[in-house]
């Protein structure tokens, strides 16, 4: 307690010596630097020495609706006041079963079933669990390899690292999960650098699924992960034609394709969902960080309801042994439905629609600064690539980052890339505060 004391008043004593191992950091470095936030409300957030930072980046990709927002923060506190925890393995409790269904109302038509977990990542290994048992109760069983996309990202767990295609986060880990295959991403920088919206050229990247097939044989193959948006690899915006051609190959061969929303759901796109977007249906979808808007860690799984029935025939018993001790908690229920009531009173599933010009607009304006050789955006989504520093890969973009953290601008650093995904009740102000701040720390990076 008496840490938190003196954080409150900035003096980050004693972190060096801190118990708390810290997930996708660089400990030594932040523990010698700590940039710790106390305090948030609305688009910005409060350091522990008191300072305003306009967060543009969402939290992490989660804070939809902006920080503690009244509905969902009454919400909460009214669940843990009630009942703190209720199982949802041969009970249940109402909160869970009406936020499945007001969830299920928001998908593409035909998307009536909803499976909760935790995180992103326990979306990711549920969908790709869903599938491969879909097959097998159909009595195609011999469907057990899993696709997924060089710079995909599906989380830390087993099946999400598997099917993903970021090196740095498989590397140190072993050989993984049997029977996954990748496809190639779809970078192009040269043929798209500096597209707006989706590129041009690339539908035919979709094509390397037909190669996958041919090798192993379209029948052996249970499911094809992607992000419709890559987020995590630094905002790969789906060139034109491409979703629809990956649907076109999976259809034809009996292949489930699963759509990673985690980032790209509620609203992200100025849609519900990416799928409504790009008009493109998958067989099952994943969500999480904007479902609760980040107030209390959950996620889910989205299934076709042909993929639900599947399930349902035969003699009356578990059909899926799968889930979490916490899959439908009362308090992320409770959050997600307040931030639910949160999006509808506001438009905030659709407004980036409205901003979508003037922050691709801003985004752009950001060509020709100091290293900057690529931008990119869909939604309210964007990033810059920079020009990596010899021998020092995202050095750059690191120093950049920091810049705007000290100029008040929080943004996403990842690699060579700096990401933007401001909370979707950003003002036109804001936005171009964000940019104008990284303009700046740009200029000052060497
Ligand atoms: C597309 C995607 N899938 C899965 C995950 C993992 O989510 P979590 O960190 O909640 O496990 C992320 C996290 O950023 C993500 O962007």
């Amino acid at each position: 307690m008496n840490k938190r004391a003196d954080f409150a008043v900035g003096k980050n004593a004693g972190l060096e010596a801190s118990a708390f191992w810290m997930p996708y950091t660089a400990n030594r470095q932040f523990k010698k630097a700590p940039r710790l936030l106390a305090r948030a409300e609305g688009m910005y957030y409060w350091t522990a020495d008191g300072r305003q930072v306009l967060d543009g980046q969402a939290g992490l990709w989660c804070v939809n609706a902006g920080h503690c927002r009244p509905k969902i923060v009454e919400a909460v506190r009214r669940q843990v006041g009630e009942m703190d925890f209720a199982p949802t393995f041969q009970m249940g409790h109402p909160a869970a079963f009406e936020f499945a269904d007001r969830l299920s109302r928001l998908a593409p038509a035909g998307f009536s079933r909803v499976f909760f977990t935790n995180s992103g990542s326990e979306s990711a290994d549920t969908a790709l669990k869903i599938a491969l048992a879909y097959h097998r109760v159909r009595g195609e069983g011999q469907r057990i390899r899993l696709v997924g996309r060089e710079r995909g990202y599906h989380g830390v767990n087993f099946g999400g690292m598997a099917v993903g295609g970021i090196p740095a986060t498989r590397k140190a880990f072993g050989p993984g999960v049997a029977g996954v295959h990748h496809i190639r991403h779809t970078h192009d920088l040269q043929k798209n650098s500096f597209s707006r919206g989706q590129p041009q050229h690339g539908a035919e990247f979709a094509d390397d699924l037909e190669r996958v097939c041919t090798l192993h044989d379209p029948s052996t193959i249970a499911a094809v992960i992607v992000e419709p948006v890559a987020g995590s690899a630094g905002v790969l915006v789906p060139p034109k034609g491409y979703l629809e051609r990956l649907r076109e190959i999976c259809t034809k061969h009996g292949i489930l394709l699963i759509f990673d929303e985690v980032i790209t759901g509620f609203g992200r796109l100025g849609h519900p969902f990416a799928s409504q977007r790009f008009g493109v249906t998958p067989d099952l979808f994943t969500v999480a960080k904007g479902m609760t808007n980040g107030t209390v860690p959950m996620g889910a799984v989205f299934a076709k309801d042909s993929i639900y029935e599947a399930f349902m025939q035969g003699p009356e018993g578990i059909e899926l042994f799968h889930g979490y001790t916490y899959s439908g908690h009362p308090l992320a229920c409770a959050a997600g439905l307040g931030t639910l009531d949160t999006y509808e009173a506001e438009g905030l599933l659709t407004r980036a629609q409205s901003l979508e010009k003037h922050f691709e607009d801003g985004l752009h304006s950001l060509r020709g600064s100091h290293h900057v050789i690529d931008v990119r955006n869909l939604g309210l989504m964007g990033a810059i690539e920079l020009e990596p520093r010899p021998g020092q890969p995202g050095a750059r973009a690191y120093e950049a980052f920091l810049k705007a953290f000290e100029a008040g601008v929080l943004v996403r650093w990842t690699g060579d890339v700096l990401a933007f995904s401001p909370p979707l009740i950003v003002e036109k102000p804001q936005i171009d505060r964000i940019f104008e701040t990284v303009r700046t720390a740009l200029a000052a990076v060497q």
